[in-house]
């Protein structure tokens, strides 16, 4: 399940000079300053091509068909984007649907007219149409790109793909390896079951599959060797899906969450826990003995524990032991909130259905991630419907990308938003434009004060966040379960000057 680097599946770097490594270097610390003064960067962006277009995709197995997606480049996910941290980059995004499109670049603190919401930042891309977006890697982490238009469905037939920005320095691991993770409600004959936006997923958990993929495919194992190290980035590209990952027999150490290096620290119970859009960048020793197998369970949902996939190590080992060195990532250039001074903002999300029930048998019986499950979902509202209203973020219900401002931030202020989760269902709140400390859960501090763009809150949960507004325009701000997005649990944060406060 290593990150693949065949030609089918790496970006189209579209032909232009080759730069060397040191003027890249050069000119990407200094084109961060000098985009960062409103200058062109001086040096050569490093060009891509995305086309997105339907195309089929075997994600389970044969004897099972392949499966008709929509993929970036005929992929999925679609290409693995990396670049070095410093550098611009240029991605020709090619609309080869029969509906409008976009591309949102999640986590990257990019311009607002490069943020990909459709509306809003940008005129959708029509089919048939190219759009271009420009802009620098100020952070180095695990980035993912995926559309923002109708995102429960485009997201869900397979736009998404990883964005990765290498430090300027790579901290020393034997293999650099991306998991994209991704959750599809797959019928009998393999294909994505077409009940899209139903009143069931709005108002409950979301789109939650029935087929659970690593990197495109329902995977068997993952081929290690004793004495590795592996640095694993964990994307969760799932419409709903929460992860919550063990791996057996091992000790893994999170080191960047959402991008942005984190204190190492071991995952809280021993479960990697991911919402939709959250990254973890893991360092994981390979401890086992050669020949040796260990499973990694996903067991976030108590009544659907499942083994996603098998450690499979062999019968060479790489080194006698594993290295002893933490590893520990630098900082990236984020402007630090100063929570003393900070001007404070009350968000509140509320909605639903069914006042908490889980939806009875919904994860009881058979979801697996081992192949598809024909017709769970009958019966369900046809597809396309819309159901603004049952999601509210401080009362108001959205019913598109474009709406006034639920909150002004004076530009170049820190600020804290004390969020609270009025519902009995998680919501994994995502800031466009901007990343954030997570400061606080029910009042209690975090222990390591997470630089976040995404942040999983538990049902009735208190978290409070803090950021300095440093990236001016309307950014979008909201939960990512899609089909809550979808049914009204999304908003837009103004960053501008304080003088032009509304
Ligand atoms: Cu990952 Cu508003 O998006
Ligand atoms: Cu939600």
């Amino acid at each position: 399940m290593q990150s693949d680097r065949s030609p089918s599946n790496s970006p189209d770097a579209i032909p232009g000079r080759a730069i060397p490594r040191r003027a890249v270097l050069a000119g990407g610390v200094a084109g961060a300053l000098l985009a960062a003064a409103g200058l062109p960067a001086r040096a050569e962006p490093r060009g891509f091509r995305l086309r997105v277009a339907p195309a089929t995709a075997q994600l389970v197995p044969a004897p099972h068909p392949a499966t008709a997606v929509w993929a970036f480049n005929g992929s999925v996910p679609g290409p693995e984007i990396r670049v070095r941290q410093g550098e611009r980059l240029r991605i020709a995004v090619e609309n080869a649907l029969a509906e409008a499109t976009t591309v949102h670049w999640h986590g990257m603190r990019v311009p607002n007219a490069m943020d990909g919401v459709p509306d809003l930042t940008q005129r959708p891309i029509g089919p048939g149409e190219t759009f271009v977006y420009e802009f620098d890697a100020l952070d180095a982490g695990t980035f993912w790109y995926h559309p923002h238009q109708r995102g429960s469905e485009q997201v869900d037939r397979g736009l998404s793909g990883a964005l990765i920005v290498e430090e300027a320095e790579p901290p020393a691991v034997d293999r650099d390896v991306t998991w994209v993770l991704d959750d599809w409600r797959l019928l009998a004959d393999a294909s994505i079951s077409p009940d899209f936006d139903n009143m069931h997923d709005a108002a409950m958990m979301g789109r939650i599959g029935n087929s659970v993929t690593v990197n495109g495919v329902v995977p068997e194992s993952f081929a290690v060797r004793a004495g590795e190290r592996i640095r694993l980035r964990l994307i969760n590209a799932a419409n709903a899906r929460i992860f919550g990952l063990e791996f057996e027999g091992h000790a893994p150490r999170i080191v960047a969450i959402d991008g942005q290096p984190v204190e190492p620290h071991a995952p809280a119970g021993g479960r990697v826990v991911l919402g939709p859009a959250m990254r973890a960048d893991l360092v994981i020793d390979m401890t086992g003995a050669p020949g040796a197998r260990f499973r990694v369970i996903d067991s976030f949902y108590q009544r659907g524990a499942y083994r996603l996939l098998e450690l499979a190590y062999g019968d060479v080992p790489l080194r006698e032991r594993v290295p002893e060195a933490e590893l520990r990532l630098p900082p990236n250039p984020l402007a630090e909130p100063d929570v003393a001074v900070a001007e404070r903002h009350s968000v509140a999300f509320a909605g639903g259905g069914m006042a908490g029930m889980m939806g009875g048998g919904m994860m009881g019986g058979g979801m697996m991630g081992r192949g598809p499950m024909g017709g769970m979902m009958g019966g369900m509202m046809g597809r396309g419907m819309q159901h603004a209203g049952i999601w509210t973020i401080n009362g108001v219900a959205a019913t598109g990308h474009v709406m006034a401002p639920m909150l002004t931030l004076a530009e170049g202020r820190s600020h804290v938003l004390a969020m609270t989760n009025d519902s009995a269902f998680h919501h994994p709140i995502h800031l466009h434009g901007h990343s954030f400390r997570v400061l606080s859960r029910n009042g209690v501090p975090t222990r390591r004060r997470e630089w976040q763009d995404t942040v999983l809150m538990n049902p009735r949960e208190r978290v409070d966040i803090a950021l300095v507004a440093d990236n001016p325009g309307d950014w979008m701000f909201h939960c990512h379960i899609l089909e809550h997005q979808a049914a009204g649990m999304m908003g837009v944060i103004r960053v501008a000057p304080a003088a032009t406060k509304t």
